[in-house]
C-alpha cells in the first residue's frame, strides 16, 4: 500500500483544436500523500483545472495513469467514472453563517430554499456538503476566487481545520497568494509542467 492518496504518473492531456494539437498537461507526475494540504498555482491556461478534473474523476487523461485512493481512474469508462465520482467527490458550492437553533441539515438546506432546486435535489446537495465536512478529502478549484477578504479568510480557516484537526487531504488550485500560504506546500504549474 502506498501512502499516496493521489498518484498521477506520466500524464498527458491534449486537445485537438482545428488542425492543431494543444498539449495541456505534458508528461506530468504528482504524488499527494494522505494528510497533505497542497496548493497548486500557475498562470491562467497552465492546466490547473484540467489536472484537478482528472483527479476529481471529471475527465480522463489522453495517456498516463491517475490513481485515487487505490482506484485507477484512467481505466474506467465514463459510466464507471461517474459512479466512482458520485461516491467519492464532493463539491463546495456555498458558504454562509450557521444558525445555531437549526440542525446541521436544516442549516445547510436553508440557503437552498431560495433556489429552484427540488426537495430531493436539496437533500442531495445538503448530504454532499455535510459529507465534505465529515468524510471526504477535498479538491478545490479557486475556492476564494470570487470572495471578499473576510469570507476568503473564513474558508481558508475551515480548510486548515479540516486538514489539521480532521486529517483531510486537500488539493487546492488558487491564484491567491494568501490562500496558498495556508497550504503545507505549494507547487507551480507552467505550460502543463509542474515546478517547485
Ligand atoms: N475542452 C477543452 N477543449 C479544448 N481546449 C481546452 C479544453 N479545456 C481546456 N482547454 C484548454 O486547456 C488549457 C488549460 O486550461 P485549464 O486547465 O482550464 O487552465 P487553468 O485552470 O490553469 O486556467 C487552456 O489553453 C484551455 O483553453
Ligand atoms: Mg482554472
Amino acid at each position: 500500500m502506498s501512502d499516496s492518496l493521489v498518484s498521477v504518473k506520466a500524464v498527458n492531456k491534449t486537445y485537438q483544436r482545428g488542425g492543431e494539437k494543444l498539449v495541456v498537461l505534458d508528461d506530468l507526475s504528482l504524488e499527494v500523500p494522505k494528510g497533505d494540504f497542497l496548493a497548486l498555482m500557475g498562470p491562467s491556461g497552465s492546466g490547473k483545472s484540467t489536472l484537478l478534473n482528472l483527479i476529481g474523476g471529471l475527465d480522463t487523461p489522453t495517456s498516463g495513469s491517475v490513481e485515487v485512493d487505490g482506484e485507477r481512474l484512467d481505466a474506467l469508462n465514463s459510466k464507471a467514472l461517474s459512479k466512482w465520482r458520485s461516491s467519492h467527490v464532493g463539491f463546495i458550492f456555498q458558504f454562509y453563517n450557521l444558525l445555531p437553533v437549526l440542525t446541521a441539515f436544516r442549516n445547510v438546506e436553508l440557503p437552498l430554499l431560495l433556489t429552484k432546486l427540488s426537495g430531493s435535489q436539496r437533500k442531495q446537495h445538503v448530504e454532499t456538503a455535510l459529507n465534505i465536512v465529515s468524510l471526504a478529502d477535498i479538491v478545490c478549484d479557486e475556492p476564494t476566487g470570487d470572495l471578499d477578504r473576510d469570507t476568503a479568510t473564513d474558508i481558508l480557516n475551515l480548510l486548515q481545520i479540516l486538514n489539521r484537526d480532521h486529517g483531510k487531504t486537500i488539493l487546492m488550485v488558487t491564484h491567491d497568494p494568501m490562500a496558498a500560504d495556508s497550504a503545507k506546500r505549494i507547487l507551480h504549474l507552467d505550460k502543463g509542467k509542474l515546478t517547485h
